[in-house]
């Protein structure tokens, strides 16, 4: 997939954020599930982790919500990647564009299971975060998931 970005053609930041949600298509019991997410976040933590990339993926047993943020061409290649990726669909892109600074940069990529709401409050893999911003970006993830479910 080839995705045109015009509005950022002229700059060239060095820290680019993408923020996505879809619907997750794997099948299978809560625990096949969690075995493909598995899956995925290991290959994701040594690919993103080479290519400069950091951020966290969202989840629960239907959907998917991840900001990534990077290099910017290693940004977007990645999202076309992900996006032809066929254990998601009717993927949105939410967010995209040139930012300060990383939220995420101790993670090539963490995670939080949404199903339980008290772990929503305090997802223990983002507790080692050394900043409030992970929080927040993390606490916006959430809620997209949550506007999602009611659509
Ligand atoms: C929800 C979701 C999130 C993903 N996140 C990443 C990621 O952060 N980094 C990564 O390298 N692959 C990620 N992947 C896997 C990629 O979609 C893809 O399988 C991988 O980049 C290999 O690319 P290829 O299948 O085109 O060879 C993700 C897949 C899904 C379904």
């Amino acid at each position: 997939m080839h995705l045109h970005f015009p509005e950022d053609q002229k700059a060239t930041p060095q820290v680019y954020r993408l923020i996505y949600r879809s619907q997750m298509t794997i099948e299978g019991s809560p625990r096949e599930v969690a075995e493909e997410i598995r899956r995925i976040l290991t290959w994701s933590r040594e690919w993103n982790h080479r290519a400069g990339i950091s951020g966290a993926l969202l989840f629960d047993l239907h959907r998917f919500a991840q900001v990534l943020e990077g290099p910017p061409e290693a940004v977007k290649n990645l999202y076309g990647h992900i996006a032809c990726d066929s254990r998601h669909r009717h993927i949105t892109l939410l967010h995209h564009g040139p930012v300060a600074s990383r939220h995420f940069d101790t993670w090539s990529m963490g995670f939080a299971r949404t199903n339980d709401e008290a772990a929503l409050a305090h997802p223990e893999d983002f507790q080692r975060t050394d900043g409030e911003k992970a929080e927040d970006v993390l606490k916006l993830l959430m809620s997209l998931l949550r506007e999602q479910r009611n659509h």
